[in-house]
């Protein structure tokens, strides 16, 4: 895996994309952000207003440059690069933080949060602040989260029941927990980078996929997928990451800087989240997709031994059993 990230980060340095994951342009210094989602999506939106407001704050002597939709390789491998010091920044799905802290696995248990209130009073108190903390043995530090929905099963045949999903190979991010889920419900999971998913629908590697409505409208999947079943499984946030190599060589003050103009691109984001998946789920169903809005009650019955089994893990179950008892 090293090898492999070695010749992406010698490509990328090749293409002369990238000098440094932080480097210096006229006046300021500039830091690499990239990530995997279109430019259309909430998410890229809510990094572009980090980079307005970092620039804005620091008189344009610290600013961020955001690189879209996998230019600079798959999410495993820009968290990876930015280990490595070759890019400064990325935004990755939590799932793909259980790699590399095993605390982001709560996110993947399913039906987590009651709702968006019990959600917003996790992620904005201390265990979602002790979670962005929790990567940095491994070089990486979580700045702030990102709205990602809830994610559901879109599929070439109808999935009305947990039982139509019995035998499908559906695909899963590189993630364990995604992986526990779909083997939970009967499906075969088959892990696909987020950028080969197109190709791997279309040609029928997969019977289907899950992710919320922006992205399943955006990544233009409903092209081959016709069928959307709004079970809701999981909720799993987006987190923008920074490298501690790059954080601590920030003087007390940049670090300021950038992380309010996290705090507040996250505030921006989340504003942008509801009005994002109605826009995407009407423009979904005009190009003829079907969606279902199943009964959750057998979806939440199928995988609930998923949460008994959580138990079992020390950090997983104690986070999932303090999450079931904050409070809004
Ligand atoms: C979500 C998330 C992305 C991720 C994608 C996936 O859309 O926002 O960061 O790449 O899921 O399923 O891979």
């Amino acid at each position: 895996m090293l090898r492999r990230t070695c010749l992406h980060l010698a490509t990328v340095l090749a293409c002369g994309l990238l000098v440094a994951g932080c480097g210096r342009k006229g006046e300021g210094r500039v830091i690499k952000l990239a990530h995997g989602l279109d430019q259309q999506h909430s998410v890229h939106k809510g990094m572009v207003f980090f980079a307005e407001r970092l620039a804005a704050k620091s008189g344009g002597t610290l600013r961020a440059e955001v690189y879209p939709s996998g230019q600079l390789g798959s999410e495993r491998e820009c968290l990876e690069l930015v280990q490595l010091g070759g890019l400064g920044m990325t935004k990755v799905s939590a799932s793909v933080l259980e790699g590399f802290a095993p605390e982001f696995k709560v996110f993947g248990l399913p039906y987590l949060f009651r709702d968006d209130a019990h959600k917003a009073a996790v992620l904005d108190g201390p265990i979602g602040r002790e979670i962005l903390a929790a990567p940095q043995s491994k070089f990486l530090r979580g700045v702030c989260y990102y709205d990602a929905g809830s994610r559901s099963f879109y599929t070439k045949k109808p999935i009305r029941t947990p039982d139509d999903l019995r035998g499908l190979k559906i695909r899963v991010q590189e993630s364990p927990m995604a992986f526990a889920l779909i083997r939970a419900f009967g499906a075969s999971a088959t892990p696909i980078a987020f950028g080969e998913l197109y190709t791997a629908l279309q040609q029928g590697v997969v019977d289907g996929a899950e992710n919320n409505p922006p992205t399943f409208h955006l990544s233009r999947h409903y092209e081959v997928c016709k069928f959307y079943s709004l079970d809701e499984h999981t909720i799993v946030p987006d987190v923008l990451v920074i490298g501690t190599h790059l954080w601590n060589s920030l003087t007390p003050q940049q670090q300021k800087w950038l992380q309010e103009a996290a705090d507040e691109s996250a505030v921006h984001q989340r504003n942008l989240w509801v009005a994002s998946t109605t826009e995407s789920l009407d423009a979904v169903a005009k190009a003829g997709v079907e969606i279902i809005r199943p009964d959750k009650a057998a979806f939440r019955a199928a995988v609930a031994e998923l949460h008994a089994k959580a138990q079992q893990d020390p950090i997983v179950g104690p986070l999932d059993r303090r999450i079931a008892e904050t409070t809004p």
